[in-house]
């Protein structure tokens, strides 16, 4: 019998050390207000924001932080060695598409060598005792089928982002049955590590290039109508607290030494939640009437897959994992956010945060 993850109780963060790779970046930062809500002692490793205005940049707190690159593995190993964490998110990475068409061979040292110097690290940083490696719903090889992919799926990727992140599995995977298998856990190795692939994730504060909601905003507070690429391409939209909460459900089962949950993970919304892109910018425009787009002609640009939906059934059935907002209150929480920030100045984080956790 399977033991059981109590999702209400993320306690088990309360003054634990908790390392962060990416933690400048989007997703990286609303992690870091998790934690430090739940009480954690974190310590951060990423390139400094990339983004004007940026999330990390406008939240209050300020982690222990280390600005630098993570293809320099000894720099990565001497952050964890002074910080001594016993859990590690690893979210750094060059995570955009398009950019990796422009950039294959920076994408492929961030995402693959940066793996790779984050998995040697630990090897070397006896405090560590579970790693959560974030990657992506593009690792799956995009059958363009209707099915939600499962984890279990071939692993693959059209372009250099999507192989690279399929890469990072693999290694993954690679370093588990060479150096922390589980069949000798925990006699010969304590480390327990898990992979995590989410949805498209949305919520405010991203204002990375080349993403729908940013491009949204950006046009919008330059009174400008979006020009709409794909507008039939279904994703799987999801709120980025719902996807760290599964982060977080993750890391807490490994944490616990639950060694059944050292593998990889879909957290995602159902797949009858998934919405085309064209959908989700009429709901924006629901939220904030300012919002005008119109869909790009004739234009042709880099492949990006149509259809790709993932199978949450494992993250609910075997780690209590539900997600809690659907689409459309996702993109609402999102708009609103940005709205809230241009119009009064105010950053919404921490009450979405409280809002969601029901704190
Ligand atoms: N946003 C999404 O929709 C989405 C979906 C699925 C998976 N992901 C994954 O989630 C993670 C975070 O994505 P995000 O949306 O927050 O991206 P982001 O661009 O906002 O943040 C990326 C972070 O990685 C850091 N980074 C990039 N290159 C680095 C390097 N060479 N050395 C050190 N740090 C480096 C950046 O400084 C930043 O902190 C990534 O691994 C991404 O692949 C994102």
């Amino acid at each position: 019998m399977e033991s059981m993850v109590d999702i209400q109780d993320l306690s088990i963060y309360r003054g634990k050390k908790v390392f962060v790779t990416g933690h400048t970046g989007f997703k990286g930062s609303w992690l870091c207000s998790m934690l430090t809500v739940l009480g954690a002692e974190i310590a951060g490793f990423s390139l400094a924001p990339s983004t004007e205005p940026s999330h990390f940049n406008l939240l209050a707190e300020r982690s222990n932080s280390t600005i630098a690159d993570i293809v320099d593995a000894n720099l990565l190993q001497e952050a964890i060695l002074i910080f001594r964490p016993e859990i590690v998110f690893h979210l750094a990475a060059q995570p955009l598409v398009r950019e990796s068409y422009h950039n294959p061979v920076n994408t492929y040292q961030t995402n693959v060598i940066g793996t790779l110097n984050l998995l040697e690290a630990v090897r070397n940083c006896s405090s560590v005792k579970s790693v959560v490696i974030i990657t992506t719903d593009k690792v799956y090889e995009n059958k363009e089928w209707i099915y939600p992919y499962r984890e279990n799926d071939q692993l693959g990727g059209y372009d250099m982002y999507s192989s690279s992140k399929a890469c990072a599995e693999i290694l993954t995977q690679s370093y588990q049955r060479s150096f922390f298998n589980l069949n000798t856990y925990p006699e010969k190795h304590q480390v327990l590590i898990a992979t995590a692939r989410a949805g498209n994730v949305i919520g405010g504060g991203d204002w990375s290039k080349d993403r729908l909601i940013p491009d949204i905003i950006r046009a919008t507070i330059k009174n400008e109508k979006t020009v709409i690429r794909n507008p039939s391409a279904i994703r799987p939209w999801q709120h980025v607290l719902d996807c760290l909460q599964g982060y977080l459900i993750l890391g807490k089962a490994l944490l616990e030494e639950k060694k059944e949950f050292a593998e990889a993970w879909n957290f995602s919304p159902y797949s009858f939640e998934s919405r085309t892109v064209q959908e989700v910018a009429s709901i924006t425009m629901q939220v904030w009437p300012s919002i005008q787009f119109e869909i790009e002609k004739n234009i042709s640009h880099h492949h990006e897959a149509e259809l790709l939906k993932l199978d949450n059934s494992k993250a609910i059935s075997r780690l209590h994992w539900t997600p809690k907002w659907n689409t459309k209150k996702a993109i609402e929480e999102t708009i609103n956010w940005y709205k809230k920030y241009y119009l009064e100045g105010v950053v919404l984080t921490e009450h979405q945060i409280a809002h969601f956790l029901g704190i």
